[in-house]
C-alpha cells in the first residue's frame, strides 16, 4: 500500500464486468459500489465518496512531512488533489479501486482517506492502505474508519484477502494494522523507493473468515443466550 495512494500512473484500461450481484464463495456480494461509494457510519466517523472540493482539506492535511514520511509522494497543489479526486472516482467505476473520505461527524472536511484497489480481476484479494491528517492520530478516528472499511471491502466488494504493506519503519503504520488484526506475512526487502532510499516492508493480510470470526467474537455472547 506505500506505493499506492496518489499514483496517477496505475490507471489502467477498466476491466468491466456487470452491474448487479455476484456470488463469490457462495455469497451475494454487490457490484452496485461501482455506480457510487456508499456512506458508511460509524460513532464519530462518517466515511463517503470524496469529492473535488476536498481537494484543500487533503493538501492541507495530507502532505506534511510526519505523515508522508513512509508514502509515496503525494500531489504538491490542490489541483494535484483535485487530479487524484477525480482520478478515483473514474477507477471506482471501472471496479478495480475505492477510496473513502474520513469525515467527523457534524463535520463534511475530508480528513483522510481509506483506499483499495483490486491485485486481481475480481477483487478476489485487493490491497488497502489509508492516510489520516496528524491531528487526528490516536484519537480512535483510525479504528472506526477501519472497520466500517472492513466491513465494506468483505461483505460488499466480497474480497477474500485484503493485503497492506507497510515501511518496517513506520511504527504507527505497523502498529495501526496490527492491532486490527492483520497478520504479519512477510518481510518485502528494499521494496519501497522513498527520497533515494530503498525501504524494507511487512506485507499484511486479513482474510475473510479470520476478519468473520473476530467480529463473532467480539458481539456480546448474552444476545444468543438462551435460559
Ligand atoms: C496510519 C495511520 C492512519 C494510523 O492512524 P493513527 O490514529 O495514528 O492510529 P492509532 O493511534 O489508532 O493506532 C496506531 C497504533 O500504533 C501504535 N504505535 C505508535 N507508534 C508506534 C511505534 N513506533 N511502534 C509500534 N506501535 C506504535 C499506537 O500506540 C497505536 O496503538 P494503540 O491504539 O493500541 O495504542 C496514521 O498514523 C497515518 O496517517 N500515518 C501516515 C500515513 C501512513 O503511514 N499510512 C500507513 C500506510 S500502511
Amino acid at each position: 500500500m506505500e506505493a499506492m495512494p496518489y499514483r496517477l500512473d496505475l490507471e489502467r484500461q477498466p476491466f468491466q464486468a456487470p452491474i448487479g450481484e455476484v456470488i463469490r464463495g457462495g455469497e451475494a456480494t454487490s457490484t452496485d459500489w461501482r455506480n457510487g461509494l456508499p456512506v458508511l457510519g460509524g460513532a464519530q466517523v462518517i466515511m463517503r465518496e470524496l469529492r473535488a472540493s476536498d481537494a484543500p482539506s487533503l493538501f492541507a492535511l495530507l502532505t506534511t512531512e510526519e505523515v508522508t514520511r513512509f508514502i509515496s509522494p503525494p500531489p504538491t497543489t490542490v489541483e494535484g488533489f483535485g487530479k487524484f479526486i477525480a482520478w478515483t472516482l473514474r477507477q471506482r467505476t471501472a471496479g478495480t479501486y475505492a477510496c473513502f473520505a474520513v469525515t467527523l461527524k457534524g463535520s463534511d472536511t475530508a480528513i483522510g482517506i481509506f483506499q483499495m484497489r483490486e491485485m486481481e480481476p475480481g477483487f478476489a484479494t485487493g490491497e488497502w492502505g489509508f492516510a489520516i491528517g496528524s491531528p487526528f492520530w490516536g484519537t480512535g478516528v483510525f479504528q472506526e474508519a477501519a472497520e466500517l472499511v472492513l466491513a465494506f471491502a468483505f461483505e460488499t466488494v466480497g474480497v477474500h484477502r485484503l493485503e497492506a504493506r507497510s515501511a518496517v519503519r513506520n511504527g504507527r503504520g505497523n502498529g495501526a494494522l496490527r492491532k486490527l488484526g492483520a497478520v504479519q506475512e512477510g518481510l518485502l526487502r528494499k521494496s519501497f523507493l522513498r527520497n533515494g532510499e530503498y525501504l524494507d516492508q511487512v506485507l499484511y493480510a486479513i482474510v475473510d473468515d479470520d476478519w468473520r470470526f473476530s467480529r463473532e467474537m467480539s458481539r456480546p455472547i448474552h444476545a444468543s443466550r438462551v435460559h
